[in-house]
């Protein structure tokens, strides 16, 4: 089993499409593991996006993140942090295929609707950003229906 995280960001938000998002995740049979609407600070958003420090586009992307408020889930499931990247498909709305969440509801660069953690490591790095008391442990009822023992 992973854990990953997932960040609506504002866009998402401001364009009521919380719900559909949430919705693709819930089908795909991903686990709700932690769910908190806050507001980023360019603290925490330094520390999120560390590697991106000084990159051309850092100021923008801090300005975007932390211009209201954004949606951070923690998403759990074999593979989880695989699967849900490709659900999000390729980070700029043009280049991102149909059926992707970026492919589907956007077509801006900047304005690219989620966050996916990109790896195990970097998951488990920001879980701890945005989740820093932990996440809910419980078993969805579907559970047996949804995975077989191979699959964890
Ligand atoms: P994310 O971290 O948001 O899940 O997106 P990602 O892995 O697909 O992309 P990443 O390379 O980590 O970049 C983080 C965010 O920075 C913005 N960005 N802008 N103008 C640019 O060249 C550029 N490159 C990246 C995007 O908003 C991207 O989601
Ligand atoms: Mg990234």
């Amino acid at each position: 089993m992973e854990t990953t995280l997932v960040l609506l960001k504002p866009d998402a938000l401001h364009r009521g499409l919380v719900g559909r998002i949430l919705s693709r995740f819930e089908d795909k049979g991903l686990q709700f593991a932690g769910m908190r609407l806050l507001r980023m600070t360019p603290e925490l958003a330094a520390q999120h996006y560390a590697d991106h420090v000084g990159k051309p586009f850092y100021e923008g992307l801090v300005r975007f993140m932390t211009a209201s408020p954004i949606l951070a889930l923690a998403l759990r499931g074999p593979q989880a942090v695989a699967i849900v990247r490709k659900m999000m498909g390729a980070t700029f709305g043009p280049d991102a295929d149909a059926g992707t969440l970026r492919g589907d509801f956007g077509a801006s660069r900047s304005f690219n609707l989620v966050h996916g953690s990109d790896s195990p490591a970097s998951a488990e790095r920001e879980l701890k950003l945005f989740f820093p008391d932990g996440l809910e442990d419980w078993t969805p009822i579907a559970q047996p229906w949804m995975w077989d023992s191979d699959d964890a």
